[in-house]
């Protein structure tokens, strides 16, 4: 599965989403580390805060099929900048993927932007701060 492949997967993804409010449609294609690959949408809500972005749609959907280990998300818009996965979903991606997850970000004109998910979310909070 090259980036390209992946890359087109996201961009169909897209449009699986419900994106009735914003009409902003993100898509993401998470890759497993055996190579399968597990689609996510938006999915929005008249109660704005009900919305679930992409990313973590993805990453649930692929968690609940079973998957443990994931290589990289891939993610898309229609926009002409890369879009960053939100706070919310970096913190599920670190917790779910952990820090070495590859975020590929996708502009418009299909270029790519590639940053390790420790770089988006440094010094994050996770299992080891609780006390048990
Ligand atoms: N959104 C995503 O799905 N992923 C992101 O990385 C950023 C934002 C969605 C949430 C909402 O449905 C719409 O984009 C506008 O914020």
């Amino acid at each position: 599965m090259t980036k390209e492949e992946l890359v087109k997967l996201a961009i169909e993804a897209k449009s699986k989403g419900y994106q009735k409010y914003s009409n902003f449609k993100v898509g993401a294609a998470l890759k497993t580390k055996d190579g399968q690959v597990i689609l996510g949408s938006n999915i929005e809500n008249a109660g704005y805060s009900c919305t679930i972005c992409a990313e973590r749609t993805a990453v649930f959907t692929a968690y609940i099929a079973g998957h443990r280990e994931f290589e990289s998300i891939t993610i898309a818009s229609d926009s002409d900048k890369y879009i960053p996965p939100c706070g919310t979903c970096r913190q599920v991606m670190m917790e779910i993927c952990g820090p070495e997850l590859e975020v590929i970000m996708v502009n418009k004109a299909n270029d790519q932007k590639v940053m390790q998910l420790e770089e988006l979310l440094p010094f994050s909070f996770n299992q080891e701060f609780l006390n048990k």
